[in-house]
């Protein structure tokens, strides 16, 4: 298959361009590497695969449209270009907009006019729904629950965009529908819970678990918003890029497909669990202080795959161990993490 990836020296952008290239896939590469740290992903790309990304930023129509109107017709579009951080979207709501609303609006339209049968897969999020302040919550001693929901958050859930972030991702979600409703496109905008593994280049704000597993490896004291019993379901990036794949295949015209995507029950962690699973592996404490929650934060999120699965046939296979483990062993860059005795 062509693929056309958008963000694709990003933290899943880099997973999924690596997975389709090994694939055998052909694959085209944007991005306008504004993301810090990202050219070492590019850098990867390049010398494992001799693919360098087309420097183009998706928010200027028509240096994108003139670029894509040399390409060659894709059979599907990975849009992962992104402003990913509330807080960034607070501090700049304008280009927030301009990232993640006009920019998927921009790639929706050329798929529209140019290529109406490739598929365009689009990257949302849980923050779609608000801080579920509705759901009834649980304190247990590592974690918060919600024993209303078992089996995780399905797509029933009342939408309610909260900050610039939430806002600009509920419109390119909302877009990503309509497209496939409106214009009978093929589109998937995936609800997405939290993502993890190699190339991520994480911030306090974005990317919790590289983040927290890069300053527990370096023994600086962490501040937590809340007190550590948030919990999220992971998913591994290189299960996504699975996933990407199966939606190529899977997307029907004219068929909306806003589904929540992640690890599901079996895979969630709360901070606390993660502290204690990395004091396990190091053989330390890891010394934290608590402290006011993020507003808007929801205090669990975990993906119900249902949909998704039913779809696709698609589910995770990285366990929580599996996936910390190769985690650890990559940000230590040494041998394998063992577990060693208290
Ligand atoms: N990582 C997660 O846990 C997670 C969870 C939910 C949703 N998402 C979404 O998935 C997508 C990819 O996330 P990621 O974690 O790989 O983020 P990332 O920041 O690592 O990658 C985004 C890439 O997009 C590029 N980019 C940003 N603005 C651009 C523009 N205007 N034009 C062209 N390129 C641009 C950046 O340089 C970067 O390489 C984002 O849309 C993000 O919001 C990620």
């Amino acid at each position: 298959m062509r693929w056309l990836v958008t963000g694709g020296v990003g933290f899943i952008g880099t997973n999924l361009v690596d997975h389709l290239l090994t694939g055998g896939h052909d694959v085209v590469v944007v991005d306008d590497l504004s993301r810090a740290g990202v050219e070492a992903n590019a850098y990867f790309l390049e010398m494992q695969h001799a693919i360098k990304p087309e420097i183009i930023d998706i928010t200027d129509r028509s240096l994108l449209e003139r670029f894509l109107a040399d390409q060659k017709p894709f059979d599907a579009i990975a849009h992962l270009a992104g402003q990913v951080s509330l807080v960034a979207s607070i501090a700049d709501p304008a280009r927030d907009f301009e990232v993640n609303a006009e920019g998927t609006f921009n790639v929706l339209e050329y798929v529209r006019l140019r290529s109406p049968h490739t598929a365009v897969i689009g990257m949302s999020s849980n923050k779609l729904y608000g801080d579920l302040s509705f759901v009834r919550i649980l304190e247990e001693r590592t974690r918060y629950v919600a024993p209303d929901w078992p089996f995780g958050f399905d797509e029933t859930l009342p939408l309610a965009f909260h900050g610039p972030y939430g806002c600009s991702k509920g419109a390119a979600d909302q877009y990503l529908g309509d497209y496939a409703r409106t214009f009978g496109l093929r589109t998937a905008s995936l609800r997405q819970s939290s993502v993890y593994g190699p190339h991520q280049h994480p911030r306090s704000d974005q990317g919790w678990v590289a983040h927290l597993i890069g300053e527990a490896l370096a023994d600086r004291p962490i501040q937590l918003n809340g007190i550590g019993k948030q919990v999220r379901d992971l998913l591994h990036a290189t299960d996504l890029a699975c996933l990407f794949e199966a939606l190529a295949v899977a997307l029907a015209p004219g068929v909306v497909n806003q589904l929540n995507v992640g690890g599901g029950p079996d895979r969630s962690l709360s901070i606390l669990e993660l502290f204690a699973w990395l004091e396990e592996r190091l053989g330390r404490p890891i010394t934290y202080e608590t402290g006011p929650e993020r507003p808007s934060d929801q205090k669990v999120f975990v993906s119900n795959n249902l949909r998704v699965s039913a779809l696709t046939g698609w589910a995770p296979r990285v366990t929580i161990d599996e996936g910390l483990n190769r985690l650890l062993v990559a940000a230590s860059g040494g041998g394998p993490a063992k577990r060693r005795p208290r």
